[in-house]
């Protein structure tokens, strides 16, 4: 698939991730296929989409026209067989598990036109085996946005063992398209770049509280204002979530090894249900 015949992106998943990439590939003039399991999911990631343009509108960041076209772009489905049918690229944003990302790709697979690229935006699973239970590895790769998706500029194009160059050299276009800035991956390891240094970190400010070094206020401040994070490192496991920040821990930990033991304050809070700002508490309360 050339860059230039790219018209139309499916995204799987309208969740924190899937919603923000829709809207970003939409404001940049693409067609937009959103697509969650249920109704009521692609409905709120289609409110989400519609609150965030209407937001960045308010600050000027683009006009109410501008933001009204982009959403007018954006088609919320149910369907797969509707939503990856016709598209070009599709990115896959559902929940960051194996077994769950695999089977998406089996069903995908056979409703996608042949030519089209699959990119996935897992935090840190595998590029080479997610590729391979696809008919299609080497138009396969890591494409990995930050949240929100639509403020953060860097997108991780990761290569897969089977990904082509051009493959590669699309997704960095399409990227470019989209207004952000792409680091290719070179390697397909857990965590890829960012989240091999940005989620122990956010696990260190976990165990600092956990073992009563610091008060959550104190590793904030310390993060945000004496290291020069934009936000404090608690702050931002609530933003990325901390359900999606324990998953990519428990991968790496049981990939890369005992340095990235899980804390347990961060477990609680996923059993407890405290996932950040999505759910309205984390490590803060933001009702
Ligand atoms: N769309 C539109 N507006 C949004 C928004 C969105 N998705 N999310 C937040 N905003 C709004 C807020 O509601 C707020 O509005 P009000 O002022 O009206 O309350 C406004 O944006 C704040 O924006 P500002 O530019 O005024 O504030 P800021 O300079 O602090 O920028 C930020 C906000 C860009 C999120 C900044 O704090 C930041 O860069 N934070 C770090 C985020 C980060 O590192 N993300 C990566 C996490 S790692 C990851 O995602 C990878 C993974 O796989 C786990």
């Amino acid at each position: 698939m050339d860059f230039e015949d790219i018209e139309t992106v499916a995204v799987l998943g309208a969740g924190n991730m899937g919603h923000g990439i829709a809207e970003v590939a939409a404001l940049a003039g693409y067609e937009v296929r959103m697509r969650d399991i249920k109704e009521e999911f692609v409905q709120n990631g289609y409110d989400n989409i519609e609150w965030s343009l209407n937001k960045l509108a308010e600050k000027d960041r683009l006009t109410q026209a501008e933001a009204d076209d982009a959403l007018d772009r954006v088609t919320p489905l149910v369907d797969v067989a509707e939503a990856v049918g016709d598209a070009d690229v599709i990115i896959e944003a559902v929940p960051e598990k194996m077994e769950i990302k695999k089977d998406v790709y089996t069903d995908v697979e056979q409703h996608a036109p042949e030519e089209a690229i699959f990119a996935t935006n897992t935090s840190s699973l595998s590029i080479t085996e997610l590729s391979e239970v696809t008919e299609r590895p080497e138009q396969f790769c890591g494409m990995h946005f930050f949240n929100p998706p639509v403020r953060m500029q860097l997108v991780e194009v990761i290569t897969g063992a089977h990904t082509s160059d051009e493959t590669l050299d699309t997704v960095e276009q399409l990227a470019e398209e989209f207004g952000k800035s792409p680091v290719r991956v070179r390697k397909d390891s857990p965590g890829f770049i960012v989240n091999r240094i940005l989620v122990p970190l956010m696990n260190e400010a976990c165990w600092l509280v956990h073992d009563d070094v610091a008060t959550i206020a104190e590793v904030d401040s310390t993060t945000k204002f004496d290291i020069g994070l934009p936000m404090g490192a608690l702050e931002l496991s609530d933003q990325v979530g901390n359900d999606v920040g324990l998953h990519v821990l428990e991968y790496m930990h049981e990939t890369l090894g005992e340095a990235y033991d899980p804390c347990p304050l961060l477990e609680a809070k996923v059993e407890d249900e405290k996932l950040g700002k999505k759910t309205g508490e984390g490590f803060y309360d933001y009702e």
